[in-house]
């Protein structure tokens, strides 16, 4: 069984390159099979989540052809399938990305549907709301969720909640409807904006795409492009994080600072300094107190949720009582008993946690229960006193490549390890 291990307790220092943004890429990969023309995909993260979505492309008939790491080449001339398997959905919810771009090439499109997930129950609603008013017959039974159109005609949708992955599938779908299309209360994420200039590469036409209201020309086909996705906000954030937590000096490299203010706000709150430069941020904790503050997640630009484990991590050692309140996924706090299994005292009532900081955490054996719940987990581990183990690392290598390589490179004792031999080596090394 896969496992991290960390002996906590050094300052992290030194530089980190960031990958390319997972959630920006799935919508773009989708997006690629909606021209029969070539479309090559630059600065993919090397990530699980990255690798079903390629899978469920290739399985609907594409051609695909990883020309490096982080390349990869997409024909979707050869399309055969507008289904997608539920092996697919079930194991990454944005394969239903795929949605929206056959039913925009194809006028059809049959995905299974996915179901509740770690973080919350998931609803598709939105979405359907969307295609529908776009002229698509959609209908949800059987475990599928499936839409059809004779034509797709442009309309004006609003969204009754913010909603990334429900902007993301209407614009994919608008942009060869015939007519015009406007998204209201849209996501402003960073990954909607790449995705939108993804498919205006392609020779769709869509502006507004970072403020509220994205308006959709539908044109009549897209073409072939070569396009480099933005660097990850949320991976960039947790290593901004863990510099914080361990007291350390990190240089954060190929990241778009304006995509990490919230972050940078709330560790400056911490009592961290952060320096910005063009496409670096530097997050100095060393000498720093670190002290309590106030996080409450919302859509962006505000504090992100996939950032709350992370800061949560590093405030459950902060001098004080800070507060943590939810406000996107009713059930994103269960990590918070692995954390308090390492000395944390945290207590939640509702959607807010009551952070209560402790001087430090102790190393124990935990539990990853999803993607960036994994991430506090390391980040608790690399500033604990002793040993951590942590199980069900699955999840973060959903989300996070070479992590490994990364925090040992920034001075960290971090190992993967698949068997007691080696863990039991990795501590004698340590020891
Ligand atoms: C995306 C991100 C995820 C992040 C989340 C919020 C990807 C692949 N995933 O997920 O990492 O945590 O944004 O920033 O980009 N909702 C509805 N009806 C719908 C759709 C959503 O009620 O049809 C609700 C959700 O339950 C949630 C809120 O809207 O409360 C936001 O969800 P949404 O932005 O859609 O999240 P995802 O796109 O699934």
């Amino acid at each position: 069984m896969e496992q991290y291990v960390i002996k906590g307790g050094t300052a992290l220092s030194g530089e980190v390159e960031i990958s390319g943004a997972k959630n920006a890429a799935l919508g773009i990969l989708a997006g690629a099979i909606m021209t029969d023309e070539t479309v090559t995909i630059e600065n993919l993260p090397n990530v699980k989540d990255i690798n079903v979505l390629i899978g469920a492309i290739e399985d609907i008939g594409a051609a695909v052809e990883r020309v490096d790491e982080h390349t990869v080449k997409i024909n979707g001339k050869s399309i055969n399938r507008l289904s997608v398997d539920y092996e697919y959905i079930k194991k990454i919810r944005a394969s239903y990305y795929l949605m929206g771009a056959l039913l925009g090439k194809y006028k059809s499109a049959e995905v299974a549907l996915p179901g509740g997930c770690l973080i919350g129950s998931r609803p598709i609603d939105l979405h359907v709301k969307g295609l529908k008013a776009l002229g698509a017959n959609v209908d949800v039974s059987y475990g599928l969720w499936s839409a059809r159109a004779d034509r797709l005609v442009g309309n004006h949708i609003y969204l009754d909640k913010v909603s990334v992955g429900a902007t993301i599938n209407i614009m994919l779908a608008a942009a060869l409807a015939e007519g015009k299309t406007t998204i209201e209360n849209a996501a402003k994420e960073p990954h909607v904006v790449d995705v939108a200039s993804f498919l205006n590469s392609m020779g769709a036409n869509i502006r507004g795409a970072g403020t509220d209201v994205i308006r959709i020309v539908g044109v009549p086909k897209l073409h072939g492009t070569t396009y480099a996705v933005i660097p990850d906000q949320i991976e960039a954030g947790t290593y901004m994080c863990a510099a914080a937590a361990t007291h350390g000096d990190v240089l954060i490299k190929n990241v778009i600072p304006k995509h990490l203010e919230a972050t940078s706000a709330k560790l400056i709150e911490a009592g961290c300094i952060i320096e910005e430069y063009d496409d670096a941020v530097r997050v100095i904790g060393k000498g720093r107190k670190l002290s309590s503050t106030h996080i409450t997640t919302l859509p962006y630009p505000g504090f992100p949720t996939d950032m709350q484990p992370e800061i949560t991590a590093v405030l459950a050692i902060s001098e004080g009582t800070s507060t943590v309140t939810e406000s996107i996924f009713e059930n994103r706090f269960k990590y918070v008993d692995e954390l308090a299994r390492m000395g944390a005292n945290i207590k939640v009532e509702g959607t807010v946690a009551i952070v209560t900081g402790v001087e430090k955490y102790t190393g124990a054996r935990v539990q990853a229960p999803d993607l960036r719940a994994g991430a506090a987990l390391i980040i608790a581990g690399l500033s604990a006193d002793g040993i951590t183990v942590i199980d069900d690392i699955k999840y973060i290598q959903r989300g996070y490549e070479d992590i490994v390589g990364k925090f040992v490179k920034l001075g960290a004792d971090m190992a993967e390890v698949d068997s007691e031999h080696d863990l039991q080596k990795f501590k004698l090394k340590v020891s």
